[in-house]
């Protein structure tokens, strides 16, 4: 059968890594994170010191671009590929509320967006893959055979992020995550480049009152069609 590329984009907290993990141990495909790759670069340029809350270093990170080496390995017993930061697993650290934060600033840097364009779409080249991101229906495979445009209310989300954070043991507020997932919407859609915006030929899918299972067979059930008619 042949193998398709399949690209999740949608707002933050609208759990595309949870449903994209699963749909690709179903296909046997690989899977990417995106998000993972934006936090690795956020969390180098933080480590060293070129961004913080008030401000951002946008020459000296570029500067250092080429320094930085990202590598997601697979991690058996967690059943996903982590992400590896020059040699180093940051896979816990870059979920940190601190690196979410900061996120958007490093997102917006058009030299950071084309590394990690050009590392993603090596990645996809054998297809057989599922990406999860704001911009990989638009701008890393615009010709991927299947594109899901996944959206939730604010409030779910937030409510779904601060259950994760409080079970990673992270002390936040609900108010104050509730804000982050509303201003990462805004910087997300609203940068010059490459901002989040459904694809022309994307499904939109409101998982606001869906349950996993169901998001799950749903998403599945899109994807064995598209497979199915190649
Ligand atoms: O999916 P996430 O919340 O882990 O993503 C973290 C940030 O990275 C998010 O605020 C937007 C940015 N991002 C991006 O600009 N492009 C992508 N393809 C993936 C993430």
């Amino acid at each position: 059968m042949e193998k398709i590329t399949i690209a999740i984009d949608g707002y933050s907290s609208t759990g595309k890594s949870t449903i994209a993990k699963q749909l690709a141990k179903a296909l046997n495909y690989i899977y990417v994170d995106t998000g993972a790759m934006y936090r690795a670069v956020t969390l180098y340029a933080m480590r060293n010191g070129f961004v913080s809350e008030n401000a951002c270093d946008v020459e000296a990170l570029i500067a250092s671009l080429q320094d930085i080496e990202l590598r997601f390995v697979y991690n058996d017993a967690a059943g996903f590929a982590e992400m590896y930061l020059n040699d180093e697993n940051v896979e816990r650290e870059i979920r940190t509320m601190e690196v979410s934060k900061l996120v958007s600033k490093v997102a917006t840097i058009e030299n950071v967006r084309q590394k990690l364009v050009a590392i993603q779409q090596k990645m996809g080249l054998e297809k057989g893959i599922v990406m999860d991101g704001r911009d990989i229906g638009t701008v890393v495979f615009p010709n991927a055979e299947l594109k899901i445009f996944m959206t939730a209310s604010p409030e779910k989300r937030a409510t779904r992020r601060y259950k994760e954070l409080l079970d990673k043991g992270e002390e936040v507020k609900y108010s104050e995550v509730l804000k982050n997932v509303e201003h990462r919407d805004y910087v997300d859609s609203h940068r010059e480049i490459s901002p989040l915006r459904k694809a022309g030929d994307a499904i939109v899918f409101d998982n606001s009152d869906m349950g996993l299972e169901d998001q799950f067979s749903r998403i599945l059930d899109f994807a064995n069609r598209v497979i199915n008619k190649q």
